[in-house]
């Protein structure tokens, strides 16, 4: 039975990997090129910020170990784990930069192992990236043949930033793309020591598992998409309620209700890319994706949209408060998110923008400099802000009283994209408070219903 793994690639995602296969027993060696990220991991510290990350690597620092040699890690364990960064390039397409490289200091240490070993690429990759794009960089290097020497995976996680250590211990299924199946059989009995939940496999050959893993990121931003539609649809309605809606139609088993709060656009560092290298992908073999593209550019302009909603609110010139600048809460990642993208347009609409994020300072400070202030606390955020837009479900903003809010000012508009501040805020006197997705105009939406029943009369 495999005890000794490999994790090449200690970044936001392997770090966590790491230590959950140390804390189910494995003795774990960790591979980088950033001395930075092996020092903190020989020291028992995160080289990365990450839920339960510190305590989890703490706790296992005994079966943990980091090196920056490749071939170190190869000859000492049986299976690797290959999780380096796959960046989108101009067409939408990934990388495979990092990936080749990691591959040929894998291949050459192959060369030098006696027995076998199971390479298994986590990465993002696009359809065919393993085999045709990587396999033959292992081949050349090591000399030895895939399914006789060694053996090949693509095994993609589903985890969420902020819950890594906890999906990754419970998920869902497994998806293993197997070169044969050997190399499938090895990730397996991995994975079976690894789920605190007996998740089941799905095998499948390496590029049907290649496009299932883009497949269900991008199904997962329509559902979003939908939601937002429904959300705006909503606002619309004489006493439209987009919970309610959602709340119904989640009920049935083939929709389910994750995914379908209307609020924001999707953001992050896989949601967009993904969906975008799905469309190019199909693009590039002729498939009919353009679905995906309406679905990305739907994505891409929301927050010009909201823009748009938000101007009877705001006055020329005004002081608008963004409480949620990371692409979802619990967050420090600023990449593609809605948040930020808000705050760029809003300065570009000629706004005094000023932002607040409970963990994302640095990062969006550096991001949107020259073009809106991020403040350090909540109070100086809020002090100037005749408009304060909360972007973010987190439970920081959910805990603000109206006080927090209002301070000095006489008056002050709330706009909640996600419906989630408490009824004290709501209903305060001195709040106007604006629910995204709920109609707070009747009159006007019930004229233009009703206009839609007497089309003639026009
Ligand atoms: N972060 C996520 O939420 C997430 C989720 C699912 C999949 N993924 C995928 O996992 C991959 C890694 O993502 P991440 O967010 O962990 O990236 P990251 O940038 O946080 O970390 C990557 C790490 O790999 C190291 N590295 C690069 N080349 C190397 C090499 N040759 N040998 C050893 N180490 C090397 C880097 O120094 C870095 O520490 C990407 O393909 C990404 O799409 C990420």
């Amino acid at each position: 039975m495999i005890k000794n793994v490999s994790i090449i690639g200690l970044g936001k995602l392997g770090a966590s990997m790491a230590a959950c296969l140390a804390s189910r027993g494995f003795n774990v060696i960790g591979v980088d090129l950033s001395q930075k990220a092996v020092d903190a991991l020989n020291a028992g510290r995160t080289p990365v910020q990450e839920t339960g990350l510190t305590e989890l690597i703490s706790n296992n620092k005994e079966r943990i170990r980091a090196t920056l040699s490749h071939d170190d890690a190869i000859l000492q364990s049986d299976l690797s784990f290959v999780i380096v960064p796959t960046p989108s390039d101009a067409h939408g397409a990934f990388s495979l930069q990092y990936a080749a490289y990691a591959f040929e200091a894998i291949g050459k240490a192959l060369a030098k192992r006696a027995g076998y070993h199971t390479v298994v690429l986590t990465s993002t990759v696009l359809p065919g990236s393993t085999r045709y794009g990587l396999l033959p960089i292992l081949e050349k290097y090591s000399g030895k043949k895939c399914g006789k020497d060694f053996g090949l995976c693509y095994s993609p996680e589903f985890i969420a930033l902020g819950t890594v250590i906890r999906d990754y211990l419970n998920p869902d299924f497994y998806l293993i793309g197997e070169f044969d199946e050997r190399s499938g059989a090895a990730l397996e009995s991995v994975n079976s020591q690894v789920a605190l939940n007996h998740a089941p496999s799905k095998r499948m050959s390496i590029e049907n598992a290649e496009l299932a893993k883009i497949s269900l990121n991008s199904y997962v931003t329509l559902k979003i998409s939908f939601a937002n539609i429904l959300a705006d649809l909503c606002e619309r309605i004489p006493g439209g309620d987009v919970d309610l809606v959602s709340d119904a139609i989640g009920m049935d088993q083939r929709i389910g209700r994750r995914y379908l709060t209307g609020g924001f656009g999707y953001g992050g560092p896989c949601f967009p890319r993904d969906n975008v290298a799905l469309n190019f992908v199909g693009k590039h073999l002729g498939a009919s994706t353009q679905l995906l593209e309406m679905n990305d550019s739907y994505n891409r302009t929301i927050s010009p949209r909201f823009v748009e909603k938000l101007k009877p609110y705001l006055r020329d010139g005004s002081t608008v408060a963004v409480l949620g600048l990371a692409y979802k809460p619990l967050s420090h990642v600023i990449e593609e998110s809605a948040g930020m993208y808000l705050c760029l347009t809003l300065s570009a609409g000629g706004f005094r923008v000023i932002g607040f994020d409970p963990l994302a300072t640095e990062e969006a400070r550096a991001a949107l400099r020259m073009h809106a202030l991020v403040a350090d606390t909540i109070p100086s955020c809020l002090q100037d802000a005749e408009c304060i837009l909360v972007t973010t479900p987190d439970d920081v903003f959910r805990a603000l009283k109206p006080e927090d809010f209002i301070g000095n000012k006489e008056s002050v508009t709330v706009i909640d994209f996600w419906r989630c501040l408490p009824e004290s805020v709501r209903h305060h006197p001195a709040i106007r408070y604006v629910p995204m997705g709920r109609c707070i105009d009747d009159a006007t939406a019930i004229s233009k219903l009703d206009g839609l029943w007497h089309r003639d009369q026009h």
